[in-house]
């Protein structure tokens, strides 16, 4: 194993935190308190985690929380690092490789993003499909060896999706499902990109998610994303985004996201 996911992974247990976990799952802007349901928590500052990002954006705890959520053993990241904050597309390369000495748990990864189609509003969920990415950068540059060539057809593991989406009807959860595409940010979009993203068959835009998935994927674990809609893109009807909204609107839809969790782990069986 990378000696850096090791690392991770001693600091960790010498705080009693050590696999097989069920289930990790990162959480994105305003969407920290997701963690207050958690039972017997212990919290890592991810300060104190050989290889994980320092620094931090409002809307984000940046700390880990480890304990029963649902009654699964959950690792949950309050928060996580961008590229627009330094430019290095990998800064969650050991958060994620981490779990591979947890026991590989399935991963949900969440995000606030924007819609681009007029049926998926602020304030609901929307399940990732798929992505694309434009931006350039990919955690996986200057890696060495084949396992770089990550295949990336299903990186959204379908039956994750299918558990999400069971999970979202059986609690009444309204729930789109589309295409993400990564903008670098931290700047918002311009109406023009928007328009762009959407001939390209984009369905959501935001700044984060992206490279995560594929570092997931690198490192083979099972991956599946969830957006709160915070906004619909520039430039459409109603759409002029900025992070206030963007945090405070993804704080309001904490309820719903938590119902569609408590659904997903319940059910999550022991297969992941
Ligand atoms: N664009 C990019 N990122 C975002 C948005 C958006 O409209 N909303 C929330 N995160």
């Amino acid at each position: 194993m990378d000696t850096a996911f090791s690392l991770a992974a001693a600091a960790l247990q010498d705080r009693g935190i050590s696999g097989p976990l069920d289930c990790a799952i990162v959480l994105g802007t305003g969407l920290g308190r997701i963690a207050d349901e958690v039972e017997n928590p212990v919290f890592v500052p991810y300060s104190e985690i050989p290889g994980f990002p320092p620094g931090g954006v409002s809307g984000h705890a940046r700390q880990l929380c480890h304990g029963t959520l649902h009654g699964r053993r959950t690792l949950i990241f309050q928060g996580r690092a961008h590229y627009y904050e330094g430019g290095d597309a990998g800064v969650m390369r050991v958060p994620i490789g981490l779990l591979t000495a947890l026991g590989s748990p399935p991963l949900i990864l969440t995000n606030a993003a924007g819609s681009l189609v007029p049926e998926m509003k602020p304030g609901t969920l929307a399940l990732i499909s798929d992505h694309i990415n434009l931006n350039g950068p990919n955690p996986l540059v200057g890696e060495e060896g084949d396992a770089r060539f990550v295949p990336m057809v299903d990186a959204y593991d379908p039956i994750l999706r299918a558990r999400l989406k069971t999970a979202a009807t059986r609690c009444g959860a309204v729930m789109g499902e589309g295409v993400y595409m990564w903008f670098s940010g931290p700047s918002f979009e311009t109406p023009a990109e928007i328009r762009m993203a959407r001939l390209l068959g984009a369905d959501l835009v935001g700044m984060s998610t992206v490279p995560e998935v594929i570092l997931a994927r690198r490192y083979g674990l099972r991956v599946a994303a969830l957006s709160v809609i915070t906004n619909m893109g520039a430039g459409l009807h109603g759409g002029a985004p900025h992070h206030a909204e963007t945090r405070d609107v993804a704080g309001l839809a904490t309820s719903v996201l938590r119902h569609v969790l408590r659904g997903f782990l319940s059910e999550l069986h022991a297969d992941g």
